[in-house]
């Protein structure tokens, strides 16, 4: 289905742990959508070597680690993607999160504070610093792409997400007011892809997350919209197809986040 969308087109593509993450879905699409890449992730996250498999697959991508928290990280990563390209970068892909909390099983009202902050910082902030170096570093072409990837628990009470919730809520806010920062200056549009449950190694760290996975897939006229759909939004949305969609959060969810009632879930209560 290839249709070089993304034809001269560079980006950098965070978050890529292994074949089950959005992100790699997403670097492969892009790849034979004609764009060069260059791929990151925290250099903990690196160590199993399965992003070299990925670089290899998508034209020899160079791997650049940074944490994401790190903002001496993030410059060089910017800093060494421009001059890999030899030029300014057209798209980037936000698809990290995590949180100590939900990891060691803490509950919401109860957290431990300092991995509060950890959540936020890498779930969140990590999109603010990342944008906040490149619009410095003016390394992003004018009409550029951003995509963070997020969850409806920061809009309605999912209780097992936890404090992913806040720090979701914090992304979606911080796209919209990035967004208006870099529209003004550089027309670089700035979104959230709000997706459905997906099975990666993030998302089944969410409690009880097989039952919510098929409550959900119940819940969606469409079913989960899964990993290699949502590359697919990714890739429309960095492509010049969407020039014009920015500060926006957008579901991408099989229609989950407007129904109210499911008659083949509400069928399991009669
Ligand atoms: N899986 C789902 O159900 C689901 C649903 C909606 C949204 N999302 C979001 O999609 C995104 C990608 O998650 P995924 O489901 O592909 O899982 P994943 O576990 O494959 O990806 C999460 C990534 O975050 C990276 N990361 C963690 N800490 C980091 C740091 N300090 N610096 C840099 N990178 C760091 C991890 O190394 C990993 O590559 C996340 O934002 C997640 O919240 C996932």
């Amino acid at each position: 289905m290839a249709n070089q969308l993304l034809k001269g087109k560079k980006g950098i593509i965070f978050g890529a742990l292994n074949n089950m993450s959005i992100a790699w879905k997403v670097a492969e699409r892009a790849h034979e959508e004609g764009a060069q890449l260059v791929l990151t992730n925290a250099p903990v996250a690196m160590r199993m070597g399965e992003i070299n498999e990925l670089a290899a697959r998508v034209g020899q991508a160079p791997v650049i680690g940074a944490d994401a928290t790190n903002e001496q990280d993030l410059t060089r990563l910017i800093q060494e993607s421009t001059a890999h390209f030899g030029g300014k970068i057209d798209f980037i892909l936000h698809s990290i999160g995590m949180s100590p909390n939900v990891r060691k099983g803490r509950h919401y009202t109860e957290p431990n504070y300092e991995w509060y902050k950890q959540t936020l910082d890498i779930s969140a902030t990590s999109l603010h610093k990342v944008l906040g170096i490149a619009y410095r570093e003016n390394a992003m072409n004018d009409w550029g792409s951003v995509v963070a990837l997020t969850y409806i628990a920061a809009q309605r009470v999912f209780p097992d997400y936890n404090d992913m919730a806040d720090a979701k809520a914090l992304l979606e806010s911080i796209a919209r007011n990035f967004g208006y920062h870099y529209g003004v200056r550089n027309k670089v549009r700035i979104n959230t892809i709000s997706q459905s449950p997906t099975r990666t190694t993030a998302g089944s760290g969410v409690k009880g997350f097989d039952g919510f996975l098929g409550y959900a897939d119940q819940m969606s006229p469409l079913g989960n919209a899964d990993a290699g759909g949502c590359a697919d939004y990714c890739i429309a949305l960095f492509s010049d197809l969407t020039r014009f969609v920015t500060m926006q959060n957008l579901f991408h969810d099989g229609g989950f986040a407007s129904m109210g009632v499911a008659p083949e879930v509400v069928k399991n209560f009669e």
